[in-house]
């Protein structure tokens, strides 16, 4: 078992199941704006900022937006979204999740959450997890979205140790890539479970109970 002082978290896909619900949210988008959209294409959007996967999305339409146009309608993804949010409570939290991260936590390690989403905050209140981690980086403190590792840097900094001594935990191969960028071990899960610039696999959240500690 490696040892790693810090775990960074992706929160959308990772710690709680939100990345169904930006595919919901744009898919509302893109079915008014007659554009096929479908899940896989939701796996390209994965850990990548709201504007950027608006443009991806756009791709698909022979139409072309004016900025404006495109600010309006990446503001009604979010109150889509946003609606979606507000039905999540703390049995939104899985127990594996939680318990994992109770584990890994008794063996040392230093827990931090790096994800794109300028709603991470929010979504960490309404799953009971404000307060919980030694550290937080979420969409609004960066410049460049994942597969720039800039989210993943600052946390590490945030937890105080090098990019080496952390392990980051990711659902995106955007995510990864910025793990990998950014000179950091990393765990893929769901989609991210196929990227093969993984140090790690992980079937089900808990196996990171077989693959870090920490030797503080
Ligand atoms: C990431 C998601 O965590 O956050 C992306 O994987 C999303 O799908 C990005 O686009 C930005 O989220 P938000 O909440 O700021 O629109
Ligand atoms: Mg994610």
């Amino acid at each position: 078992m490696k040892q790693y002082k810090g775990i960074i978290f992706d929160l959308d896909g990772v710690i709680c199941f939100t990345d169904q619900y930006h595919y919901l949210a744009w898919k509302k988008l893109a079915d008014r704006l007659n554009i096929y959209f479908d899940q896989e294409m939701n796996n390209r959007l994965r850990g990548v900022s709201r504007m950027d996967s608006l443009n991806l999305i756009l791709q698909n339409s022979k139409k072309v937006y004016t900025d404006a146009e495109k600010s309006a309608f990446a503001k009604e993804k979010n109150e889509y979204y946003r609606g979606l949010l507000t039905r999540m409570s703390p049995e939104d939290l899985s127990g594996e999740v939680k318990n994992t991260m109770d584990a890994l936590r008794e063996r040392g390690c230093k827990l931090a959450v790096g994800s794109s989403s300028k709603n991470a905050r929010y979504i960490l209140e309404r799953i009971g997890l404000a307060h919980y981690f030694d550290a937080v980086v979420d969409g609004s403190q960066i410049r460049h979205s994942k597969p720039n590792p800039e989210v993943f840097l600052f946390a590490a900094q945030r937890l105080g140790f090098l990019p080496q001594d952390c392990l980051v935990v990711e659902d995106a191969f955007a995510g990864i890539e910025a793990a990998v960028r950014g000179g950091f071990d990393s765990a893929g899960l769901g989609d991210a479970r196929s990227c093969s610039s993984a140090q790690y696999r992980l079937a089900k959240f808990s196996e990171l109970l077989s693959v870090a500690s920490s030797e503080q």
